[in-house]
């Protein structure tokens, strides 16, 4: 166990359950949000509704990471040996206690990842027995889910227990389960790509090292780099979004973190979501394909107008909050421009970069024309020879359960009750609405439908 972590957080959580007691009981009443009826059609964009500690986005700045810009984070945190990135398990030290850690602190992180790194032989089983074409984040979601008889927190309730030593157990499944989420990673990657060829973790490797080792790329450092640089930026995007949001519900239920985690999978699975990176890499494919490489902008520009014409999505670009370029897509492609600046894909990302914010804008409609991280994570990791697209989400899911679990036992170690907001039926929005308004129409759901 990481005792210094876990000791941290036991006074963090501590001096949180306090503030949050006293802001409940003295300003219990003070007004956060309005929601308007708008609001709830449209995906209760905008309604401020939860706390969450671990992160912020920032509509004009993006991510804040315990309040680090992702440039800051990359300075702060400390390095994996012979690295310019951070090791994952400085990050995870983050996002738990709020704390930036010592070097001495990062590693004991990875330790504890390293002896909880064996995964139970029936899970590979699982994956196994599964069809070869069964998408990867089926895979991934299943896996974890199968993990679900490692529960430490599932057996200690039914053998009774209270409150406050949820979040205890809640910290020892999740160091359990991303520990092990490399090795989930790289056991599908392998079988449905390398032909069952798996290779076991290497002791003397950080986490996110170890997942390029895994899948036989670590003799190339800049994608052990490009690896250890996208675990940071993936990790976490506060508590809204449908990843974190889905697995929050769910663990308020005291489903435990194996659960949790897979619900969450599963959200991150939808091509609104995480899944934009493997769609936007294809787009980019399907762009050069049809130009027979690089594209002008001239060209790229009525490619663009007459896709969003038709009513199409260009893949990357928008954001539910970002109101701003993405700072995660600035650092990957910091990271190509000093690597591989002259790559195709890459140049194409550049090229959509210049035209689709423009052409987006123009519509009036695109609340954010700007790309997002999906827009080049794909194309990097694609420069890499990491070619099988419907794996990328993969990767995003194993870095974002960092994120997910520390929102989950800093949930428990604050006690939060079930979530469970109340619905209605549209004949009582209705109804609602005609009383307050004499001059409303009839209902529309009393109008026979023709
Ligand atoms: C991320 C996303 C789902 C946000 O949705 P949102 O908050 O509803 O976005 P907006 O409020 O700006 O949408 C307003 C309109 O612009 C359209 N729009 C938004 N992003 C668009 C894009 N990338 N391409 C074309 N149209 C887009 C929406 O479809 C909507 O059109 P409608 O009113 O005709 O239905 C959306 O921008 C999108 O689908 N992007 C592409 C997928 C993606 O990159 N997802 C990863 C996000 S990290």
């Amino acid at each position: 166990m990481s005792h210094r972590m876990k000791e941290r957080l036991a006074y963090h959580l501590n001096e949180q359950r306090q503030r949050l007691d006293y802001l409940k009981k003295h300003y219990g009443q003070f007004k956060i949000s309005e929601v308007t009826l708008e609001q709830i059609i449209s995906g209760i964009r905008g309604v401020t509704l939860l706390i969450t500690d671990t992160s912020y986005v920032d509509p004009h700045q993006g991510i804040r990471i315990r309040d680090f810009t992702i440039p800051e984070l990359l300075r702060v945190l400390p390095k994996a040996r012979n690295s310019a990135f951070p090791l994952a398990g400085g990050l995870y030290y983050l996002l738990m206690t709020g704390e930036v850690p010592d070097e001495t602190e990062a590693w004991e992180v990875e330790e504890t990842w390293k002896e909880r790194m064996a995964v139970p032989e029936h899970v590979f089983r699982v994956i196994d027995a599964m069809p070869h074409q069964t998408h990867p984040m089926t895979l991934l979601s299943q896996a974890i889910l199968a993990l679900q008889t490692e529960s430490i927190f599932a057996r200690r309730y039914e053998e009774g227990i209270s409150k406050p030593a949820f979040w205890g157990y809640y910290l020892e499944d999740s160091l359990n389960l991303t520990a092990k989420l490399p090795v989930l990673a790289a056991y599908i990657y392998n079988r449905k790509y390398r032909q069952g060829e798996h290779i076991p973790p290497h002791p003397d490797l950080d986490w996110s090292a170890n997942f390029a080792y895994m899948i036989g790329r670590s003799d190339d450092p800049i994608f052990v780099e490009l690896m250890r640089l996208y675990f940071v930026l993936h990790s976490d995007h506060e508590g809204g979004n449908v990843t974190a949001y889905s697995a929050n519900v769910v663990s308020s239920s005291l489903a435990d973190i194996y659960f949790t985690a897979s619900a969450g999978i599963n959200g991150l699975a939808g091509p609104l979501h995480g899944l934009a990176n493997q769609e936007c890499t294809r787009w980019l494919l399907r762009v050069l394909h049809h130009f027979g490489g690089l594209p002008s902008e001239e060209q790229l520009e009525t490619y663009v107008r007459e896709q969003v014409e038709r009513g199409m999505t260009i893949p990357g670009y928008g954001h539910a909050v970002l109101r701003t370029v993405d700072p995660r897509f600035t650092a990957l492609a910091d990271l190509a421009e000093t690597y591989f600046p002259q790559d195709t894909l890459y140049r194409l990302v550049k090229r959509v970069y210049a035209v689709v914010p423009r052409v987006l804008a123009s519509l009036g409609k695109v609340k954010n024309p700007w790309p997002n991280v999906d827009a080049i994570s794909g194309a990097l990791l694609y420069h890499f020879g990491v070619r099988q697209l419907d794996f990328y989400t993969v990767l995003f899911g194993i870095s974002r359960m960092l994120g997910v679990t520390a929102q989950t036992v800093w949930s428990r170690g604050l006690y939060k009750p079930l979530e469970r907001p109340k619905s209605i039926t549209s004949q009582m929005l209705e109804a609602m609405i005609a009383q307050a308004d004499e001059t409303a129409p009839a209902p529309l759901a009393s109008t026979p439908v023709a």
